[in-house]
């Protein structure tokens, strides 16, 4: 098993902020995880990449159990992106510097020292991420999107055994997100990380290949398992207290308010327009 969360909950400020939860990630597994803001998809993704401890309960990352073990060491093993990363981030060191100094599981460059084949990797990370031409660029001079693409790239450079997303297509443009939706069903596809959980809010950022799916309300699992059983309506509905409706095309999801029977002149929006059939496209 990867990852495994036994009664887990998190406590801050007299509050529970996540659980009591169960939960279970195993090799090979690409997860999604779900639900509405202030949910605990961020606590959760921190106390499974053992920045965050949990109040009660065991969690087990790679065969270890946090508490028992250096998390340092870890950490080595675990690829992380997220906002409360991003912020920690010195906005001075340049888009490799944030990629290489991950090696270590590092903020900074500091004593460490990288090897040519450190600065090799983390090049060609981004160059497959898109962004070969932002290494030399100050971090905090990046766009969002750059920020997103050079994180992701620092959370595969130590080629981690779990892989951690919070978010990775927030603030994306379109094309960025599909970009972004397409890179991450080709990750999903490789051997390597043996498990990914992407936290996202969007069914349509659920790339191909993602065939498991976490959806949380109010710290807690509402439904956990195989995709087509959980994403559903239903679960969505609870997790959301709204009525929502579920939909499957060409292996992407989407999701809306449940507007009830359907106009019957929606389907021209799925018909190609005339000018686009008569150009034979
Ligand atoms: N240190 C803290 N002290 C008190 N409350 C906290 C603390 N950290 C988080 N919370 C609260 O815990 C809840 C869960 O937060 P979390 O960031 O995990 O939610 P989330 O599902 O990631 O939300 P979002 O979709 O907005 O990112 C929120 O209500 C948040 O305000
Ligand atoms: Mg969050």
């Amino acid at each position: 098993m990867i990852l495994r969360l036994n009664g887990v909950s998190v406590r801050r400020s007299g509050r529970t902020i996540l659980g009591p939860i169960d939960w279970s990630v195993g090799p090979d597994e690409r997860w999604v995880v779900i639900g509405p803001n202030g949910s605990g998809k961020t606590t959760l993704a921190q106390v499974a990449s053992t920045y965050l401890w949990p109040t009660t309960g065991t969690v087990e990352v790679l065969g270890e159990t946090i508490g028992h073990v250096d998390a340092r060491e870890l950490r080595r093993r675990i690829g992380y992106a997220g906002a409360g990363l991003e912020a920690a981030i010195d906005p001075a060191l340049s888009a490799l510097d944030v990629v290489v100094t991950a090696r270590h599981a590092a903020l900074g460059p500091w004593w460490h020292t990288f090897t040519d084949e450190d600065h090799g990797r983390a090049h060609q990370l981004l160059a497959e991420i898109g962004a070969a031409g932002l290494a030399d660029r100050p971090f905090g001079l990046l766009s969002t999107g750059e920020r997103r693409r050079v994180q992701i790239a620092r959370a595969l450079m130590p080629d981690p055994d779990l892989l951690i997303l919070d978010e990775p297509g927030s603030s994306l443009d379109l094309g960025a997100r599909e970009t972004l939706v397409r890179d991450l069903a080709g990750l999903a596809d490789r051997p390597r990380p043996a498990a990914i959980v992407l936290v996202t809010h969007h069914l349509e950022e659920i790339p191909r290949g993602f065939r498991h799916a976490l959806v949380m309300g109010d710290g807690r699992s509402i439904e956990a398992g195989a995709i087509g059983d959980t994403l559903t309506g239903r679960a969505l509905s609870a997790a959301f207290g709204m009525p929502i409706d579920v939909a499957v095309r060409a292996g992407r999801f989407t999701a809306r308010l449940s507007a009830g029977p359907e106009p019957a002149n929606d389907e021209v929006h799925e018909r190609p327009s005339r000018s686009a059939r008569t150009s034979g496209r």
